[in-house]
Parts: C-alpha cells; sequence; structure tokens
C-alpha cells in the first residue's frame, strides 16, 4: 500500500468519528482537499457526490414487530435531487441513478458495530474505489471513493465486501442498485420512468418475532437458503401494471440462491440486457437461470392481458420445470388500459465486442479450479483467500486480454455445487462451456436458460462444468479480487487477488 494511502486513510478515520455524528453540510465544511491527499482522487469536482452510511435499524416488513435490519442510507452533497432514489417502505439502500461519464465522489460512514466497506459490483474503477477487504474501515470511520463512471448503461449493485463478514452483512439487508444510463440507451426509448422497474429478488428465513434467522455454522456448505422470497425487500410482492411495455429489471440479491424464472402462462421471457448493459439485439428464453449476483433486464409487453388478469413471476425446479409447482415471486396485476406503441428494438446496442478475441480464443486459458476442501474451505486451483497474496497466474499486465477457464470438477456428493463467479473491476464475455458427460443432461437444462451473450461480471459454473470466459484489463493497474458470488463461499475462502501490472 502506498503511503498517501495511508495517510489518507488515517486522516479520514480520525475525522470519522466526529463526522458521523454532523450533518452532511457540515461533514462537507469538515472535508480535506481530497486530491492533495491521495493521487486515487481525479482532481476534478465531481458532477455527482453523495454519503452512503451503513447502520443498524428496524423495517416494517411483516404485520407485527419490525425486523433487525442494517442499512444503507444516503444523502446527496451534490448533484441532482432524483440522483438518490430511496425505495419505499425497504431495508434496502437507495437506487443510485449515474450517467456514464460522471465523476462520482461517495463518502461511506460505517455506522454498524464491526468493520466494512462497500464494493461496486461490476464497475470498472480504480483499485482504490474498488472496496477490498483490506480498506475495511471500522465503526464510525469513513471512506471515500473518488471515480469516474465509464461503465455501458446498465444495472449494477454496491453492497458491503469486508473479510469472512460480506454474506452476513449483505443478510442483514446491506444492498442497493446503482443504475447508469447513457446516450446509447436514450436512443432506445425503453420503457422508462413507472415503467422501467428495478427488482431485487432475495430470499431469508424469518423466526417467529419476524427477526432474519443465520446460523452461521448451518449455512456453511451450500450457503444460506431462505424459505421466504423478499421483493425490494417485500413479501408478497405485487406490481399493477398497464397494458403496455415495461422494462423489468432483475438482481439475483439472494447469498446462495440460484433462480429459474418463469412466467407463469409460459410465455417466454424476453432478454434485453445482462450483468454488463444492453445486448446488441433481444434474446428469448422459455425460462431464465440467474444465480447470485447476476442481473437480467426484462422486456415485457403486458398489452396482449384483459384488465383484472394475473400474471405471476415464478421461480421452478430446474429439474422438472414443472410450472404447476413454481413458487411465486411476484404477481402482476394488470389493472389499467393503455395504447403504447409495443415492439421491442431489435437493434439494441453494439457491443464494442474485441477483433483480437477470435485470435486469443485459440490460446490455452489459465486454468482455475474450484473446489471445497476440509471442513468446507472454498478454494481456487487449492488455495483459500489471503488478504494480499497472488500467484503469478494471477498476476496480468495492463492492457492484455486473457481467456480463463473454471473448472468445477468436484463430483463427490455433497462437496459438488454450483459456483457463480465473479471478477472485480471489469466485464467478460462467456466464450464456451462444457460439461461432464455424468452433469450433462441437468447442465444443458440449466445452459437452456442462460444468456451467455453480452457482458458479464458473473458466471454460474455448475458442477461438472467447464466455463471459459475472455476479458481485457484496461484503464488501471492494482489489486482486485475474483471470488464465488455464493456468498457463504467467499467467506469460507473461495476468493483470491490478482493484480494487474503496468
Ligand atoms: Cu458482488 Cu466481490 O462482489
Ligand atoms: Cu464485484
Ligand atoms: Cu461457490
Amino acid at each position: 500500500m502506498k503511503n498517501n494511502t495511508i495517510s489518507r486513510r488515517s486522516f479520514l478515520n480520525s475525522l470519522g468519528t466526529a463526522g458521523a455524528a454532523l450533518s452532511f453540510l457540515s461533514l462537507t465544511d469538515a472535508l480535506p482537499p481530497l486530491k492533495k491527499i491521495n493521487s486515487f482522487f481525479t482532481g476534478k469536482d465531481p458532477d455527482l457526490e453523495f454519503l452512503v452510511r451503513a447502520k443498524p435499524d428496524t423495517a416494517a416488513i411483516f404485520k407485527g414487530p419490525e425486523t433487525k435490519v442494517w442499512r444503507y442510507e444516503g444523502e446527496i452533497i451534490r448533484g441532482p435531487k432524483d440522483a438518490l432514489r430511496i425505495i419505499p417502505g425497504s431495508f434496502l439502500g437507495p437506487i443510485i441513478h449515474a450517467r456514464r461519464g460522471q465523476a462520482v465522489r461517495i463518502h461511506f460512514i460505517n455506522q454498524l458495530p464491526e468493520s466494512s466497506i462497500i464494493h461496486w459490483h461490476g464497475l470498472h474503477v480504480p483499485e482504490m474505489a474498488d472496496g477490498h477487504p483490506r480498506l475495511a474501515v471500522n465503526t464510525n470511520n469513513t471512506y471515500v471513493y473518488d471515480f469516474t463512471i465509464k461503465d455501458r448503461a446498465g444495472m449494477y449493485w454496491y453492497h458491503p465486501h469486508p473479510h469472512g463478514r460480506t454474506a452476513l452483512q449483505v443478510y442483514m439487508g446491506l444492498a442497493g442498485l446503482l443504475i447508469v444510463s447513457d446516450e446509447e440507451e436514450d436512443q432506445l426509448a425503453l420503457p422508462s420512468r413507472e415503467f422501467d422497474i428495478p427488482l431485487v429478488i432475495q430470499d431469508r428465513v424469518f423466526d417467529e418475532n419476524n427477526q432474519f434467522e443465520y446460523d452461521s455454522e448451518e449455512v456453511r456448505g451450500y450457503g444460506a437458503i431462505g424459505d421466504q422470497f423478499l421483493v425490494n425487500g417485500a413479501p408478497n410482492y405485487e406490481l399493477p401494471a398497464a397494458t403496455r411495455p415495461y422494462r423489468l429489471r432483475v438482481l439475483n440479491g439472494s447469498n446462495a440462491r440460484i433462480y429459474t424464472l418463469a412466467w407463469s402462462d409460459g410465455s417466454p421471457l424476453t432478454v434485453i440486457g445482462t450483468d454488463g448493459g444492453l445486448l446488441e439485439n433481444p434474446v428469448k428464453r422459455d425460462y431464465l437461470v440467474l444465480s447470485p449476483a447476476e442481473r437480467v433486464d426484462l422486456w415485457v409487453d403486458f398489452s396482449k392481458y384483459e384488465i383484472g388478469a394475473q400474471l405471476q413471476l415464478l421461480d421452478l425446479d430446474p429439474y422438472d420445470l414443472n410450472f404447476a409447482e413454481g413458487k411465486k415471486i411476484i404477481s402482476i396485476n394488470i389493472n389499467k388500459k393503455e395504447n403504447v406503441d409495443s415492439s421491442v428494438p431489435q437493434n439494441l446496442s453494439a457491443l464494442h465486442l474485441n477483433s483480437e478475441m477470435e485470435a486469443v480464443n485459440q490460446k490455452n486459458p489459465k486454468i482455475f479450479q474450484l473446489s471445497m476442501g476440509a471442513g468446507m474451505m472454498g478454494l481456487i486451483n487449492g488455495r483459500s483467500f489471503d488478504m494480499h497474496a497472488i500467484t503469478t497466474d494471477e498476476q496480468v499486465k495492463l492492457g492484455d486480454l486473457e481467456v480463463w477457464q473454471f473448472e468445477n470438477l468436484t463430483t463427490n456428493g455433497e462437496m459438488s455445487l454450483p459456483h457463480p463467479m465473479h471478477i472485480h473491476g471489469l466485464q467478460f464475455q462467456i466464450l464456451q462451456r462444457q460439461s461432464d458427460p455424468k452433469f450433462q443432461k441437468i447442465n444443458a437444462l440449466i445452459n437452456k436458460g442462460q444468456v451467455d451473450e453480452g457482458w458479464h461480471d458473473t458466471v454460474l459454473v455448475m458442477p461438472g462444468e467447464k466455463v471459459k470466459i475472455l476479458m481485457k484489463f484496461t484503464d488501471y493497474d492494482g489489486l482486485y479480487l475474483y471470488h464465488c458470488h455464493n456468498l457463504e463461499h467467499e467467506d469460507m475462502g473461495m476468493m483470491r487477488n490478482y493484480r494487474v501490472v503496468s
């Protein structure tokens, strides 16, 4: 770590205790001249500046006792008032709306009883803005992020990333969306405002007093699976809708559960975007497999339904794909007549796929083997997470294209688990999937519900599967992470650093 970084952090740490108690106006008065302290600051005045505070609170999720949660709350310091949008009644953090090209500064104030740090999932940001666990700050301390939004229009998200406590902190409620728009997207005139609906799907276990239940011993292994679905923090989510097209942006914000989403009337799902923004052209799937941290941007036209009709978004069992037994996640109630032109644009986006891609595709990939060791230790190539370590394979050159292959070849019983693999700091392309014949049947079913087109930051690697991805390391050098986004697996060590060197 560079010296200026340390002085920056300790300065802020001493500021934090006092700063936390102040209103945001006096906090901004107390802010030091950032650019002089750390070269990581862009040096320009941000277009958008806000505070995000993480703190314990309660939320009225069910009738009766309120649920103890941890939540993010935000406050705008500079920029348009609607840059932060609260989901009414939800424990989720405010939805951050930003434009591509905007300079953003965020003051994270940790008022949790333990250390934490925010990670901006999916964004291409400098090392010091990526939220690596070594940057976690203690209770009542502050961490300042400074970066420019370079990413394509799309839905990204933010969540905690402290060492060994990510799963619990997310489970307690800490997560929020970050929606980026840009000019290319503006031109498509996709459904907007109240017709553009972000949907965060999560699952939780509640006790009889409406409190989250998280038994850290019990969730080792598969990961935390809840029997109660929440959408944007609410149970039994209902969406009143008009007979017109909508854009539904879905995040699987669950710790470990993989969803198989389908419309209850068997209509195919029309997908216009993935983790890293819009696809080149829309694609259709009969069902969609969405693993933790993955996003899918759906275009749906309700004009074929009658007033009074009810449509549900279901979670199916991928083994039998039985709609009658699908579990309801969202009910859509058609309650208003509207006539709007309703065709999905066929040309959505230029993907800017790399022309060097074909050549690179022929090269031997770097292999990353995923496994569970003794005591349910998560391993990548036999190693578990180490705060600072990198191997030669984990060192990459700035500007290089690389092909990585994740291999999930543990085939003995309870150790063979799906791993949604995530890489920080960039978006990648999925080149190829191969399955061990023993798992061919289920993996073929899963693959039919996946959208491998477009840009991704998370890819599900099923037992018996090998998945090849292509990425380019641009703009920033430094230490980043790649890990399983089953958050219990991440905390169990299935995470490693990679370093971009210039
Ligand atoms: Cu959303 Cu390191 O992860
Ligand atoms: Cu991430
Ligand atoms: Cu995993």
